[in-house]
């Protein structure tokens, strides 16, 4: 439905091919592109930068919705709204001050979110609602992909949905509330009816299609 995104991870994507990988992934009714920013400090592991970013984004007029896991965060800002970001998101935790953050995405042209760790209490979101376009939450340790989803998600995932509901009510705007991690074809549906309305998958989209001839992901995408 129209009012659900799909957001393939490139993370599990075959990096010698990607540009390949973004035009099948769109092809295939992919929404969203999610592009994992990790620094070897913020998170054990170490991805891609705004040069990436840069050269797929010519290839899509599909939302890049950047996930940093990086500490510091600011010095990122600009330089990923320069290489085409169209939403870009950040862990409280790695930022000295969240609402300015949040500011400098918006002052760069970009959406804003906050990005919650599976312990990562919701209050980071009290007093910054007004700058924030979506809140994700993570449903694994950040770091890699190909993890398990962690169950306690569920009732996180419902908290965040009655506070953005209350917010809307509110203020008539609406947040969105993003999941990312664990999601596969078998638990999205349950994922939905929690709250979610945009969902990052990386090895369920990806790694379908590997098992499958031609890289082609419509099958999976649909299903979802
Ligand atoms: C992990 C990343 C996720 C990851 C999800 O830190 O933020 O976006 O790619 O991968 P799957 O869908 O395989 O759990
Ligand atoms: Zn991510």
């Amino acid at each position: 439905a129209s009012s659900f995104r799909i957001a393939p991870s490139l993370l599990s994507a075959d990096f010698a091919r990607l540009g390949e990988e973004v035009d099948h992934v769109i092809a295939s009714g992919a929404d969203w592109l999610h592009f994992d920013v990790m620094d070897n400090h913020y998170v054990p592991n170490l991805t891609i930068g705004p040069l990436v970013c840069q050269a797929i984004r010519p290839l899509t007029k599909a939302p890049i919705d950047v996930h940093l896991m990086v500490e510091p965060v600011d010095a990122l800002v600009p330089m990923f709204a320069k290489a085409g970001a169209n939403l870009i998101t950040f862990h409280p935790e790695a930022s000295r001050h969240v609402d300015r953050t949040l500011q400098l995405i918006r002052d760069n042209g970009c959406q804003a979110g906050l990005v919650f760790n599976p312990t990562t209490p919701l209050d980071y979101m009290d007093y910054v609602m007004d700058k924030l376009d979506m809140v994700l939450l993570m449903s694994i340790n950040p770091g890699f992909g190909g993890q398990s989803f962690l169950p306690s998600t569920y009732p996180k995932l419902r908290a965040a949905r009655a506070r953005l509901d209350a917010y809307e009510r509110d203020s008539g705007r609406r947040i969105l509330l993003e999941v990312d991690g664990g999601v596969k074809v078998d638990n999205i549906a349950e994922i939905a009816r929690a709250g979610a309305d945009t969902f990052v998958a990386g090895s369920a989209v990806f790694g379908a299609a590997k098992a499958e001839d031609a890289h082609r992901y419509d099958s999976v995408i649909a299903a979802m």
